[in-house]
């Protein structure tokens, strides 16, 4: 093994990670991802090719989601292995089927990664699911430029962005409070006191007080309502 070379593999970015940070062209122009993110939460998504039904399905549906994303402060950006004149394109053909599915025309900027750089980067490339082309990644990045949540799907598997937008308000809503949120929660939904609150302390921040199922799962009204009050 002495003297062997070893290519080495980029490290997988896991949640908690800075986001890479790039300069692309897009449908919209040229960007600096961190400075187009800017205050806002982000949501970069990738398919794996333009003119497949699939995708078109799924880009047309996020575009008539844009104004939910849009109340949650959060920016959308496309991205696959096509270039710039490809995705406008498709563009139209998108725009031509998208009532079929509840959907829009595009109203948010795709990115043209030709090079895979992009898709390299954001480990989009799974070879054993499909050669040089991104998969369906999704990844939320925080205002601070972090990892918020990843998820990976397979080609013939299109995604449910509703699902994505119910995990967007619960990172929104734990970011600023010490809760977490259970199984299938939706806001204005009850929440979880964090584990590492003893009462004593959750006494200081859920004063209306709350519901101990176990000593380990105390449910409390979503603390925003306290916040309106
Ligand atoms: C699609 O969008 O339909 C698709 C794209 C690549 C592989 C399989 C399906």
């Amino acid at each position: 093994m002495l003297g062997k070379i070893f290519k080495k593999k980029p490290l997988a970015l896991r949640i908690g990670d800075t986001a890479p940070d790039f300069k692309a062209e897009t449908t919209t122009g040229d960007i600096s991802f961190h400075e187009w993110i800017g205050s806002s939460y982000a949501m970069i998504f990738s398919h794996p090719k333009d003119f497949t039904p699939v995708c078109s399905t799924e880009l047309s549906r996020t575009a008539a989601l844009k104004p939910e994303f849009d109340k949650r402060n959060c920016k959308i950006i496309g991205l696959s292995v096509d270039s710039v004149s490809e995705h406008t394109s498709w563009e139209s053909d998108i725009a031509d089927v998208c009532d079929n599915f509840k959907g829009a025309p595009i109203n948010f900027p795709l990115i043209a990664d030709k090079d895979r750089k992009i898709a390299e980067m954001y480990g989009m490339i799974h070879p054993a699911e499909l050669e040089n082309l991104t998969i369906r990644s999704v990844f939320i990045i925080g205002p601070d430029k972090k990892i918020k949540l990843m998820m990976t799907y397979p080609a013939s598997t299109g995604r449910n962005f509703n699902e994505i937008l119910r995990a967007l308000d619960s990172i929104r809503l734990t970011a600023d409070h010490k809760v977490a949120t259970p199984v299938d929660w939706k806001n204005g939904d009850d929440c979880i006191i964090v584990p590492n609150l003893d009462d004593i302390q959750a006494k200081e921040l859920f004063p209306d007080g709350w519901n101990t199922l176990k000593p380990y799962l105390r449910l409390v009204s979503d603390p925003t309502k306290q916040d309106n009050k």
